[in-house]
């Protein structure tokens, strides 16, 4: 089946930040941010590194909620382990966000385990790739869309170029450091457009 994610805001093969929630076999409930990623007609995947709670709760249930949020408290609550029940909704067998604009419920099809030496990363846990099937989409408002974080990395550099242009040395450094690695982001989930904007930018910084 053909879903079209785009009135969500997401794009196929890119990487948007979305609060994931699932649930164990003693129906305790569990949020965390990760990336999704939509594959196209119904596919998706993320990837968990080891030791975390949603990964247990996935490889136990084969299912996951994705849920698209840019509730700030909600990002912050799920990712220090402490967003309270009354995020959830009454549902008893299945972890959905009541307040989220929108949600996907995902069934896992494939669970591949990438160690550091497959999937490359700065520290030695292994990650595990979750493919998955869409098994239903809902919209609670129609003004809900994904995060993109390149989208924040690309206001950060322009907001710093302005402050690049008038200080000098340790500084200067700073904010090109800072573009770097905004520019390394931008590269990894951003869609042409944005990319093309940081590629103007970049030329700007070089003016200076
Ligand atoms: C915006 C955001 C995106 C994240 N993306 C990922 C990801 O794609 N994969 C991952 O393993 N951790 C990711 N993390 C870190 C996890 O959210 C974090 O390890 C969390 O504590 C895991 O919680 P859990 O043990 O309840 O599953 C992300 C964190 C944030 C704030």
């Amino acid at each position: 089946m053909k879903y079209d994610l785009k009135s969500v805001g997401i794009h196929m093969n890119q990487q948007y930040e979305c609060i994931t929630t699932t649930i164990n076999s003693k129906k305790e409930k569990n949020s965390a941010a990760f990336a999704f990623i939509y594959l196209g007609e119904d596919k998706v995947m993320c990837r968990i590194f080891e030791g975390s709670k949603s990964l247990k709760n996935i490889r136990e249930t084969k299912q996951y909620v994705v849920n698209i949020t840019q509730d700030p408290l909600i990002f912050t609550l799920s990712t220090i382990d402490k967003l309270p029940d009354e995020y959830y909704s009454d549902d008893e067998d299945i972890a959905i966000l009541k307040d989220s604009g929108a949600y996907l419920v995902i069934n896992v099809d494939e669970i591949e385990i990438k160690t550091p030496e497959d999937f490359p990363i700065k520290n030695d846990t292994n990650i595990y790739f979750i493919k998955g099937t869409i098994k239903d989409f809902v919209i609670n408002d129609i003004a809900a869309q994904a995060f993109n974080r390149g989208f924040s990395s690309l206001i950060e550099s322009l907001v710093n170029c302005s402050r690049y242009k008038i200080v000098d040395g340790e500084k200067k450094k700073y904010y090109k450091d800072r573009l770097e690695e905004n520019k390394k982001i931008i590269e990894k989930v951003s869609d042409e457009k944005t990319k093309k904007a940081m590629e103007i930018l970049a030329e700007e910084y070089q003016k200076y």
